[in-house]
């Protein structure tokens, strides 16, 4: 089965076509990262423009590169929520046409279920249940996956994701945006015992988390040494931050994944590329023997094919929708 999938949901307009959920056929990414690099953050108007200008091409190329028509589809899946409802309604509108066009299903899927589903694409062996932590821009939840379509959230951010404290972190240090892959790099050479940064809990809910304490943290330390003069070191700081994350994810998921016992973790969502993250859950999982699945650099960020991968499993458990679909700015994974 064939499906076209669109993703829309930030500032990556991608258009995939996957076979059977785990064979992908194309997957075209145009990214708007420029154009908001210049405002230090993603602008939701400028993100909703470059979309619509850049998917019709977009769904041309996904469907040469598969080697495809358009009478090959037999299905359109759209990333519906959680994201910039301007960017979403994009997608929504543009993968509704398609469908109504072509006269196939067209499958609702959630953007977080995508990013879990990236990992089926690369892994052909990893079948639910396991443990996922979920780790992008906007979204840090550890989810439950009990089967491809029925999830639970397990923990979750109070405040800000990781992503936005990885990206918020960056830009006070002047490293670029997205904050992430140069903040990974930077720590590289980095000492991560020279800066003393919290960690933090949330009382009572122990896989919960928070990250804007973190975040305040590094704030001050640079006004601190901007006011007495004194020179941060930039590795060293980046290392010290990436611990601090790490330290505060990976404890959750492996204590979410020993509730369940599935003896399998995945990650998904930029932030799983992060390389500190990676070692220590690499680490935690020779210590538990839990086996551990990690997705490509290439699909750790958004992109259509997750999205596609996803929407095999939705329409198999006869998730489809008609012209009445809406986009969503939140939405609970479990809801779908
Ligand atoms: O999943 P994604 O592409 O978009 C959302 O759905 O949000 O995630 C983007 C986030 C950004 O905050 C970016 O800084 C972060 O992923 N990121 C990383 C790394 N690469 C990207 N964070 C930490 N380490 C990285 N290597």
């Amino acid at each position: 089965m064939n499906i076209l999938a669109f993703e829309s949901t930030c500032d990556e307009t991608a258009v995939a076509v996957v076979a059977d959920g785990r064979k992908v056929l194309s997957d075209v990414i145009a990214s708007q990262v420029d154009m908001h690099t210049i405002y230090g953050g993603v602008v939701p108007e400028i993100a909703s423009r470059k979309h619509v200008e850049a998917i019709t091409g977009l769904a041309d190329r996904a469907l040469t590169d598969a080697g495809l028509t358009k009478r090959d589809i037999d299905a359109v899946a759209v990333s519906y929520a959680p994201g910039l409802i301007g960017a979403v309604l994009v997608g929504v509108n543009f993968a509704k046409s398609v469908a109504m066009a072509l006269r196939v299903p067209l499958i609702p899927v959630h953007h977080i279920r995508g990013h879990i589903a990236a990992n089926y694409i690369a892994h052909l062996d990893l079948e639910p249940p396991f443990t996922c932590l979920c780790a992008s821009g906007g979204n840090t939840l550890i989810v439950d996956v009990r089967a491809y379509t029925d999830m639970e959230v397990m923990g979750a951010t109070r405040d800000d994701a990781a992503g936005e404290c990885f990206d918020k972190a960056a830009r006070v240090l002047g490293i670029g945006y997205p904050g992430g892959g140069p903040m990974d790099r930077l720590a590289k050479d980095g000492n991560d015992k020279r800066y003393t940064l919290p960690r933090s809990h949330v009382d009572g809910c122990p896989l919960d988390m928070s990250f804007s304490g973190l975040k305040t943290a590094v704030l001050n330390l640079l006004h601190n040494a901007e006011q007495k003069g004194e020179p941060l070191n930039g590795p060293d700081l980046a290392a010290s931050f990436q611990a601090a994350i790490s330290d505060i994810l990976v404890p959750r998921v492996m204590e979410a994944a020993r509730m369940k016992g599935y003896g399998k973790i995945a990650i998904a969502g930029g932030v799983s590329a992060n390389s500190r993250i990676r070692c220590d859950l690499e680490k935690a999982c020779k210590i538990s023997g839990d086996k551990l699945f990690l997705p490509p650099l290439s699909l750790c960020g958004d992109n259509g094919a997750m999205i596609g991968s996803q929407g095999y499993y939705e329409f198999l458990a006869g998730n489809t929708v008609g012209s009445t679909l809406n986009a969503y700015a939140t939405r609970d994974v479990g809801r779908g």
